[in-house]
């Protein structure tokens, strides 16, 4: 039987999670050790070691050192944008995030406090991270990408009372002046923070308001380090923001211990990692994988990371990720399809990946977007190692569906991120929330109770939770992508099914975009739809009504796209929009994205019967072939 092993363990998990999720424990150092693995007394909502007590921080750093790792590079900084490279030792950072943390502590911060960390990738941000796990501060990062307008939303909902940012990123055209968007958000903002506290990094120094702003350095001076707090298990450690249907961000909330066992878990059995191996997650910091396995998983089971700034193609050529893997020995790498694309696509033959050695490297693992087949041929065959494509969610902050590669390493079969890891109960449903047969396609949905390490609720707002996840299909959660399970349990993610887009492996919201082209004082009506794009995926795409009188507006798309970058940030790639006559809707008013969707991908698609006036369809059709998308010869299905 395939999967013998993996589908043993699903069974162990299914049947008894506590005495599967238990014999987990030891992974962790506890203050206190918990008796009661799952409360379920509160379904839907359940809590994974209630009644015990730790620390994150502790986990990821200080225990190390007290084991005798000290001198091991915990972090592994490369920066081919700033020519900078070093290792932190495990010592060096205990002593630098108690230092940081004691600046906290100066400065007010208790647990429970919320901290906004706006920053790039610097191994200050993973300090910035930790030092938070530290003192049981709950930390916020929100993705240097962002605009100031969605830095700002992100800090009325959380409330922090300090942000702990930089003068600048650096992207390959040179520096991002981040201060000037963080004084804005403040400015925007309704709640108003007691300090910041800024890395003046040399590339572009920022200038600081003497009322309100610390410099890094000097916040740290003379401060006493922070010991590690005992936070409860279900603490919140951190509050990621990810985009929902609606332009409002949801803040996924994770608890330290359920997330700390089931990161030391997903180490080995997934990534086939153990302590004092390199591993390399290939993200920003301000994703989720970035939590989770550049600063957390790497950190807690005690291996080192690699913090790389710098890009897969032009920092300086397509052979970036080789010189990486081969100078540090990089065992497990991880990263999005768009950078194999972006390799691929500068470098077909992957030779100056190879001009490398790359024999430390194992194994190349994908998420963060559906990879399609020939990117991961591609990979394979550039780098002679499996490519394993694994599934998962901010939500869920860890894989849903993985290849154990560390424990039952499977066939890989191209196009699956394979079986659900043990833990996930995954079942597609159709409609009517029963399970479809075999290789019929529905929304992919998990049993409940998630594992430990996923999502305990949305923040201050445990209703919206309820509703977006836990309402279509009682006991199960609503991972909201649709897709198949073939005869041998493998999983195939095809699409969303909602309003969600996937740009470059970065989850944007059309609603988002739609409430930006809404405010121009020209457009009466708009529709943003995902179309696809060889290089990102998708590309967010906008088509626009004008109010009467507007017609001959000059610049319209000019502007409609600067307004897009200024409120959303540039990381939105919003660079397609057109003006049409009218959009094509139902008769209750709804606006047919889908079909539109499947139209602009020169996919076959149905004219719904319920249409109010087919003509706005063939209106939509020609500008999309102005663009460059669909094809007038895609007939319409039957
Ligand atoms: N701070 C400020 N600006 C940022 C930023 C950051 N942290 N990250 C990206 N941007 C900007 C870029 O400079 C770019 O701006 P531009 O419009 O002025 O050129 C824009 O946001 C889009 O950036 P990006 O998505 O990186 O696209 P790109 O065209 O510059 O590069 C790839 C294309 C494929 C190389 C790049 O998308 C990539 O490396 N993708 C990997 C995806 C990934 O790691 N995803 C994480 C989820 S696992
Ligand atoms: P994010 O929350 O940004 O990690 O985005 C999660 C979404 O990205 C999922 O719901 C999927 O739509 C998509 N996704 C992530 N990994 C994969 C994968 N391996 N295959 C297909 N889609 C994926």
């Amino acid at each position: 039987m395939v999967a013998e092993l993996t589908k043993a363990l699903q069974q162990q998990a299914q049947q008894n999670p506590q005495a599967f999720w238990q014999q987990h424990l030891q992974l962790l150092d506890w203050h206190r050790p918990p008796e009661q693995i799952l409360d379920d007394s509160n379904a839907p909502l359940y809590r994974w070691f209630v009644d015990g007590q730790m620390n994150t921080c502790y986990n990821a750093c200080d225990r190390h050192v007290e084991a005798g790792r000290g001198d091991q590079i915990a972090i592994q900084y490369d920066s081919p944008v700033t020519g900078q490279a070093y290792g932190i030792s495990y010592a060096e950072l205990q002593q630098q995030v108690a230092l940081l943390a004691g600046a906290l502590v100066a400065q007010g911060v208790m647990k429970g406090d919320r901290v906004v960390i706006y920053m790039p990738m610097v191994p200050q941000t993973a300090v910035a991270m930790l030092a938070c796990a530290r003192i049981g501060a709950i930390h916020s990062v929100v993705f240097g990408g962002f605009a100031a307008a969605e830095l700002a939303s992100r800090i009325d909902d959380a409330k922090p009372k300090i942000v702990l940012s930089a003068s600048c990123g650096i992207e390959p055209s040179g520096p991002v002046a981040y201060k000037p968007l963080l004084d804005a958000a403040l400015e925007q903002a309704q709640h108003q923070v007691e300090c910041c506290i800024i890395l003046q990094r040399p590339q572009l120094l920022a200038t600081l308001q003497t009322q309100r702003d610390l410099d890094w350095d000097e916040a740290q001076q003379g401060v006493d380090p922070a010991e590690c707090v005992n936070v409860a298990a279900t603490d919140p450690l951190y509050i990621l923001y990810t985009s929902g249907t609606t332009g409002t961000p949801k803040g996924v909330v994770r608890d330290n211990a359920g997330h700390a066992v089931a990161l030391a878990w997903s180490m080995k059995a997934i990534y086939n990692i153990d302590p004092g191996d390199v591993f390399w997650a290939a993200s920003d910091v301000g994703w989720v994988v970035g939590h989770s396995y550049i600063v957390y998983g790497p950190l807690l089971i005690g291996a080192t990371s690699v913090l790389y700034e710098g890009k897969p193609v032009g920092t300086p050529d397509a052979g970036a990720f080789g010189r990486v893997i081969s100078q540090y020995q990089v065992k497990s790498f991880f990263t999005a399809p768009t950078a194999m694309r972006a390799i691929k696509r500068d470098d077909p033959q992957a030779s100056q990946l190879q001009q490398y050695d790359l024999s430390s490297l194992t194994a190349l693992y994908l998420a963060g977007e559906r990879c399609d087949p020939a990117t991961l041929e591609w990979a394979q065959n550039a780098l002679q190692v499996p490519v394993v494509d694994h599934w998962w969610q901010t939500e869920t902050g860890w894989a849903i569906c993985a290849n154990l590669m560390g424990i039952d390493p499977l066939p890989i079969k191209v196009g699956s991120p394979a079986l659900a890891v043990p833990g996930y109960q995954v079942e597609v449903l159709d409609e009517m929330g029963n399970a479809v047969a075999v290789g019929q396609s529905g929304a992919i949905s998990i049993k409940l109770p998630l594992p430990p390490g996923t999502l305990t609720t949305l923040w201050d707002n445990e209703q919206r939770y309820l509703d977006s996840y836990l309402s279509q299909y009682p006991g199960y959660y609503l991972s909201g992508d649709a897709g198949y399970v073939d005869e041998d349990g493998y999983l195939y993610v095809m699409s969303r099914i909602d309003d969600i887009i996937n740009v470059a492996g970065h989850r944007l919201s059309t609603g988002r975009f739609e409430e930006v082209l809404a405010q121009h004082p020209a457009v009466a009506e708009v529709a943003v739809i995902g179309v696809a794009d060889k290089l990102k995926g998708q590309l967010p795409l906008g088509l626009v009504v004008l109010k009467a009188g507007h017609l001959g507006a000059v610049n319209l798309e000019t502007e409609l796209v600067r307004l897009v970058r200024e409120q959303v940030g540039p990381v939105a790639a919003f660079k397609l929009v057109t003006v049409v006559e009218k959009l094509p809707k139902t008769r209750s008013g709804k606006i047919l994205r889908a079909t539109m969707r499947k139209m602009a991908d020169s996919q076959p698609y149905k004219v719904p019967a319920t249409i109010e006036d087919p003509s706005a369809l063939n209106l939509i059709e020609q500008a999309l072939v102005r663009m460059g998308y669909g094809s007038e010869s895609v007939q319409a299905a039957p």
